[in-house]
């Protein structure tokens, strides 16, 4: 375990990864020397601008930003929003020479990085995440959407960011149900491609979700989650291959999301779908028996749920899989785990279509607590 403070760097093509707690206070010259410009805006939500604002706003005076506040919510990221935010920044003036800063969670960076995407043909954005879920996910990689009534994040761009700051710091104030939602995903970035670091974060849990937690414990999962991100994306930025396998535990999951109604947070879904998921990939005799439970025991620990909600029944979620984005011929795909620690199918492009009476019969042993 390092010192929180020693801000640390990833590199991916093009931008960096800054984690150190801390560094939100520096943003200002790290700002300014990543994407310099006449103006920065900075787009934001009315629950980070409470929370983070004073601090944000001390940091960021050098640079004379205007802030655009937005009510917080996946409600907030639509095409609508997109063409307001873009307005907004037509009255503040904003030209060619313009430079975002995304201070929030997921659905502030993939809003604002797609008006940064698309206001004046492009200009630049620097992602600075605050939630747990932004930080090892959503900021890096270089994908912006919005959702539209068909489905969510179905029109969007690929952008990449001139810079990302993660300060875990910023996290002590994020619910809990928030945290444990972005573990889901630490948990995955370890069953896709490090056992190691699975035992690591495991081994960890009670501090990572310690009230006021552990800065230098965060820091190390937030910088190790994006390394293993980073080097996936680096692959395959487009998602022709490689990047699929950070769809584990997400075709289900996407379904289990949608039929919830959005009543379980994404995180919450993926958990279920990792579970799901990795159970089916043993049941088709992709995974090593035991992966399951290795998948299982570290989402219980992180005290994510185990169960489909009831009234979501298999047929509904199977279904479900048939409209996912990743679908192909109609077939859903699944990206699954050969053990903890290593996906299976490298020679089939990392996805599988697993026939729908496969996946029935596992989310009806589930549903009847086999
Ligand atoms: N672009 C990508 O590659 C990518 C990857 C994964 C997810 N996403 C997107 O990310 C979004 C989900 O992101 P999210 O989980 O961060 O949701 P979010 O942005 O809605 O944030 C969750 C909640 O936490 C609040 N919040 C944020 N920071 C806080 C802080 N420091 N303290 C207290 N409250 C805080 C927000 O106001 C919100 O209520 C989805 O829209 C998803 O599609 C994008
Ligand atoms: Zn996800």
């Amino acid at each position: 375990v390092s010192d929180a403070g020693t801000p640390r760097v990833v590199r991916l093509p093009g931008y960096d990864v800054r984690v150190g707690a801390g560094l939100l206070a520096r943003l200002a010259p790290l700002v300014a020397e990543a994407a310099p410009a006449h103006r920065t805006v900075v787009v934001t939500d009315a629950n980070v601008e409470r929370h983070l604002g004073e601090a944000a706003r001390a940091a960021l005076r050098p640079l004379d930003a205007p802030w655009i506040v937005l009510p917080p919510g996946e409600g907030e990221k639509t095409r609508e929003r997109w063409a307001w935010l873009t307005d907004e920044l037509l009255a503040l003036g904003c030209g060619r020479d313009t430079t975002i800063v995304a201070l929030g969670g997921g659905v502030i960076g993939d809003l604002a990085g797609f008006t940064a995407a698309t206001f004046m043909r492009g200009v630049p954005y620097v992602q600075v995440p605050t939630t747990l879920l932004a930080m090892v996910d959503a900021s890096v990689g270089g994908k912006t959407a919005v959702d539209v009534p068909a489905g969510k994040n179905l029109v969007g761009a690929f952008h990449r960011p001139a810079l990302v700051v993660a300060d875990p710091a910023t996290l002590r104030t994020l619910p809990r149900a928030e945290l444990r939602a972005g573990l889901a995903e630490v948990i995955k970035h370890g069953v896709i491609a490090d056992a190691d670091y699975l035992r690591n974060v495991v081994a960890a849990l009670p501090t990572l979700l310690a009230p006021g937690g552990d800065l230098a414990a965060v820091a190390d999962v937030v910088l190790r989650s994006v390394e293993i991100k980073a080097d996936v994306v680096a692959s395959d930025e487009r998602e022709g291959g490689r990047r699929k396998i950070l769809n584990f535990g997400h075709t289900l999951g996407h379904a289990v999301e949608r039929l919830s109604g959005y009543a379980l947070l994404h995180g919450e879904a993926v958990a279920i779908g990792m579970r799901l998921e990795a159970r089916l990939a043993e049941r088709l005799g992709v995974a090593e028996p035991g992966t399951a439970g290795g998948v299982s025991d570290a989402l219980d620990r992180a005290g994510l749920p185990a169960r489909v909600p009831s009234g979501v029944d298999a047929d509904a979620i199977v279904a479900a899989t048939r409209g996912d984005k990743k679908a192909r011929a109609g077939l859903a795909e699944y990206a699954l785990p050969a053990a903890v620690g290593r996906m299976a199918g490298a020679e089939r492009g990392w996805g599988l279509a697993v026939p729908e009476p496969e996946v029935l019969a596992l989310l009806r042993e589930a549903a009847a607590g086999r």
